[in-house]
This record gives structure tokens, C-alpha cells and sequence, in this order.
């Protein structure tokens, strides 16, 4: 098993590469391109620094789309924390990361994909 055992040291490593295994959670319904199709979330390329609700091709719950949140690394991590904690009536359905390394982790990962 070199090769699981490279990609481990590699994760380690790197935060980005240990959220992008940990973000196949988050990818059954979240598209990480603009065009990555309909999917029952919001695409997230560029999410660090977006507004929240500001995919106009998608239907945001009433709740999100009152939020008015802007995502930073701070406020992605109370999101992931806890979805419905931060938005209560979130469509997300999604309980949360509980560790805060992990959330630490996604976040780097999505700090690579760019819009
Ligand atoms: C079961 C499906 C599902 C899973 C799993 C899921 N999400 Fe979501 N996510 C949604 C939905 C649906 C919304 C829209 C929520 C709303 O409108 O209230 C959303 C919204 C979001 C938003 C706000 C987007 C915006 O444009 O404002 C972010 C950020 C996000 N999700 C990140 C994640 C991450 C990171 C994970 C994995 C840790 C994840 N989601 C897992 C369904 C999901």
C-alpha cells in the first residue's frame, strides 16, 4: 500500500489536499465549477469571498437568501459547524464537521477553487 501511504504523507502535508478527500462528502451536492450542472447545492467555485445566495441560476431557501452572509474563512467555519445553526430553515441538510481541524481543511480546499 505505498501508494495510499504517499497520498497520507502528501495529506499530512498539505491541509488543501486532506480537505479535497474530505470535501467528497460535501460533492455529492456541490458542484466545485461554475458549469458543474445542476446539483441539489449551489456550485462553489469561488465560494471564499463570495456573497452567500449569489448563484443566480440556483433556489435558495428563503432563509439563505436573507442571510446576508459574505463567506469568509470565519463564517465558513460557524457554517460548517453547523448549518443550521448559523442559517436557521437552511435547505442544506447537512449536520455538520465536527472537528475543527476538518473544517480547517475543507476551507483550504476551497480557497483553491476558483471561480
Ligand atoms: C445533502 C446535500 C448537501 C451536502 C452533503 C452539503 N451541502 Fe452545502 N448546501 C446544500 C444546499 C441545498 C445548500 C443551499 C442551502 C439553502 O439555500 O438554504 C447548500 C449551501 C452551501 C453553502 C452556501 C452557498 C452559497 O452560495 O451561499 C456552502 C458554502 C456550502 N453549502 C458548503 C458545503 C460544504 C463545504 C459541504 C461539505 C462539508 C456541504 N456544503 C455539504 C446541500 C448540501
Amino acid at each position: 500500500m505505498a501508494g495510499l501511504g504517499a497520498v497520507q504523507a502528501q495529506a499530512q502535508a498539505d491541509p488543501a489536499v486532506r480537505g479535497k478527500l474530505l470535501f467528497l462528502q460535501c460533492a455529492a451536492c456541490h458542484a466545485v465549477t461554475a458549469n458543474g450542472g445542476a446539483k441539489v447545492g449551489p456550485h462553489l467555485a469561488g465560494i471564499v469571498g463570495r456573497k452567500s445566495a449569489s448563484v443566480a441560476s440556483y433556489k435558495y431557501s428563503p432563509a439563505m437568501t436573507k442571510a446576508g452572509i459574505t463567506w469568509t474563512e470565519a463564517s465558513l467555519d460557524q457554517w460548517l459547524t453547523g448549518p443550521a445553526k448559523l442559517v436557521p430553515g437552511t435547505t442544506m441538510l447537512f449536520p455538520g464537521l465536527p472537528k475543527a481541524e476538518d473544517r480547517k481543511a475543507v476551507i483550504a480546499y476551497l480557497k483553491t477553487v476558483k471561480p
